[in-house]
């Protein structure tokens, strides 16, 4: 097995303090709490308020990874974010919570990946730090959601909520680190989770505004079957890459999108359930925050010890993929 280049120092994660539950939805939408919980295991999900920002989760998620990482916020030299919402079209994501977290000149740049957006993040920090090109990279992932989703759609709105997490990663010294990733995507499949206007073919406007065209559209029953057969060939790409098998995992943090393909993903993985990341019931599916928000739950309950093997995986529109293998 090749030595880490890269180790993931710290990790942080904010989520919104306003709570939807099921309960809540009912009120407005043609759904109920038991059809949720039982075809998706969500009860609850956060949602930014008007006044606040998706800038201002992640400033917090990155301040937590840079305390926990005992990292200076002056020390860091790029800025990475996964995000497919962010605060304005122009400039980043990045370049705001640049500005937010006090400013420098650290190179800064979004990734558009949708949900595994975090994953895309780290694996670009991973080579710029194997290059030479960066030394401290913060590493983010997250979205607002709420602000995609047809509030009035019962197929989409009960799925999804706000949320976003960071990392910070250092070149590893041991054998602690990222030690193999898998990305991949079918762009051929995009009509399973898309956005029909509001890009550059198609700029806003009050007609696309009127037919709901700037809103999420998605092909649920399919989504499920390709990102359960995905996400699993990405674990196995990913552990064969390190040469290690899905014994050697010790903690399986799968995209939180529904509790019914998290169990058929490790199932197809080969990894046990009570060796699997869990908390879609309290936030949702949160896009690119979903996989830090549930890895730092992991590690403030316990359940993630220094030189751990970590699995992350996770799926989302374009169709995209990625896996991401951790010596914690
Ligand atoms: C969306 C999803 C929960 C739907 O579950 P499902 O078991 O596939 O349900 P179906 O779409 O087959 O719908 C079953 C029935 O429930 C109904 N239904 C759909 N949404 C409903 C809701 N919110 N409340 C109540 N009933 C609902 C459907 O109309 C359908 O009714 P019918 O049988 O009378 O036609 C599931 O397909 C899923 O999670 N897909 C993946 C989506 C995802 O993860 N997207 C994000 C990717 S990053």
């Amino acid at each position: 097995m090749r030595k880490p280049f890269a180790r993931i120092a710290g990790v942080g994660s904010a989520a919104p303090d306003f709570v939807i539950t099921n309960a809540d939805l009912e009120k407005t939408l043609e759904t109920s709490d038991q059809w949720i919980v039982e075809r998706t295991g969500i009860r609850e999900r956060r949602k930014l308020r008007d006044d606040e920002s998706q800038t201002d989760l992640f400033a917090a998620a990155s301040r937590d990874a840079l305390t926990r990482a005992g990292v200076g916020y002056s020390s860091v030299d790029t800025i990475i974010c996964g995000t497919c919402t962010p605060a304005r079209r122009l400039p980043s994501a990045a370049c705001d919570v640049q500005a937010r977290l006090g400013g420098g000149t650290a190179a800064a740049f979004d990734v558009v990946a949708a949900c595994p957006g975090w994953l895309y993040s780290l694996t670009v920090a991973e080579g710029m730090i194997a290059s030479g090109a960066s030394r401290h990279v913060l590493a983010l992932g997250g979205d607002r959601v709420w602000s995609i989703v047809d509030q009035g759609d019962r197929n989409t709105a009960i799925l999804f909520g706000d949320g976003a997490g960071a990392a910070v990663l250092v070149p590893a010294t041991d054998d602690r680190g990222i030690l193999a990733t898998s990305l991949g995507a079918e762009g051929t499949l995009s009509d399973l989770l898309y956005i029909p206007a509001g890009g550059s073919d198609e700029p806003p406007s009050t007609q696309v505004v009127a037919e709901k065209r700037h809103l999420l559209r998605m092909a649920g029953r399919e989504v499920f079957k390709v990102a359960v057969r995905r996400m699993a060939q990405a674990c196995h790409q990913a552990l064969g890459k390190a040469g290690l098998r899905a014994e050697d995992v010790d903690l399986l943090v799968p995209h939180q999108a529904n509790l019914r393909i998290i169990n058929a993903t490790a199932g197809e993985a080969g990894v046990p359930l009570e060796k699997v990341m869990v908390n879609v019931q309290h936030y949702g599916n949160t896009s690119a925050g979903s996989i830090p928000l549930a890895l730092v739950q992991a590690e403030r309950e316990g359940r993630l010890q220094p030189g751990m093997v970590v699995l992350l995986v996770s799926f989302g529109a374009g169709f995209t993929w990625g896996a991401v293998l951790v010596r914690w």
